[in-house]
């Protein structure tokens, strides 16, 4: 039985391990944000960051899902090759094509993906409950774009606009969205004149590139003159807290939804596979304010 407590929870031989597969870890949130929630939940989970090398992930996923591990979170570079390590994999992670996230029960390991689920209920605590008939523009189209425009096709977005640098992969990941089944994806080319058009019929513009992530605080992925005041405008850069783009946003009078939410609730959809229990975001959210 599980008590809510602030204390440390003693480490035993009962305490189920969670961890973080990936290389470098070095700046990883997810150790203080799991660790937190175990505690005050008074759960007996302990997270470990575990780095890890491409030759030997198959090797450490293979002796981990015979320890008393309830599972583990998958980061880069190995969201992709974990998913050959795995019994089973969810539809939506395999549609994405990428696995943050394992559980293991009685040795067999599952592979999920919470990045989506994470940005969905971050526009959701940010007052935007559904995505259902509305249309959404996407900077980017590399893995976060990729789990972010998978998930909102299924959550019933009408529209999904993808918007990369480099046109072709904007093209294939729109592709890979309407070979899901429903024909709600496109993709258009970077340029002022497109995006401008495109984000007058926008409800919901999302950035998942890298542009204005620190030390480059100053950078956007768009220009000021084409954010509309309609627009509902997200950054999944957490770093800075309030991104260039965001700041320009709020000065238009657009609603913003900020980056630390999708890590917070990614890291919520992991923690209540793992437990079954919710997750206490709000404390999560405390232990990583950077
Ligand atoms: P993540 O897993 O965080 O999504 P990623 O897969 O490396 O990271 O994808 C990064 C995305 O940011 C890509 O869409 C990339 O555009 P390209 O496909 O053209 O490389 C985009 N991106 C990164 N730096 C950019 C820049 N300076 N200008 C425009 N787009 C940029």
């Amino acid at each position: 039985m599980s008590t809510s407590t602030d204390r440390p929870t003693p480490i035993d031989t009962r305490t189920k391990l969670v961890g973080l597969l990936g290389r470098p870890l070095g700046h990883s949130f997810s150790p203080a944000m799991h660790n937190r929630a175990f505690q005050t939940l008074g759960l007996n989970y302990c997270y470990l960051p575990i780095e890890v090398t491409a030759e030997d992930l198959a090797t450490v996923a293979a002796g981990i899902a015979k320890m008393n591990f309830a599972g583990y979170n998958v980061t880069i570079p190995h969201k992709i090759r974990i998913m050959d390590c795995l019994d089973t994999i969810d539809p939506l992670a395999q549609a994405i094509g990428a696995v943050n996230t394992v559980t293991i029960r009685n040795g067999r390991t599952t592979g999920y993906n919470t990045d989506g689920i994470g940005f969905a209920h971050s526009l959701e605590a940010a007052g935007e409950p559904s995505v259902k008939n509305k249309s959404v523009l996407i900077l980017g189209a590399g893995g976060a774009a990729r789990a972010i425009a998978m998930t909102l096709a299924d959550q019933g977005a009408t529209r999904i606009v993808i918007c990369n640098r480099t046109e072709s992969k904007a093209c294939d990941l729109s592709r890979d969205v309407n070979r899901q089944g429903r024909e709600c994806a496109t993709a258009i080319p970077m340029d002022a004149a497109t995006m401008a058009k495109a984000l007058r019929e926008t409800d919901i513009l999302i950035n998942t590139t890298s542009i204005g992530m620190h030390p480059q605080d100053q950078q956007s992925p768009i220009a000021n003159h084409l954010i509309q005041s309609h627009l509902v405008v997200c950054d999944i850069v957490y770093n800075p807290p309030l991104t260039h783009l965001l700041k320009m946003a709020q000065e238009k009078g657009c609603r913003i939804v900020r980056g630390i939410g999708m890590l917070v609730y990614q890291g919520a959809a992991s923690f209540q596979l793992w437990t079954g229990r919710d997750a206490p975001v709000d404390i999560m959210r405390r232990a990583i304010r950077p």
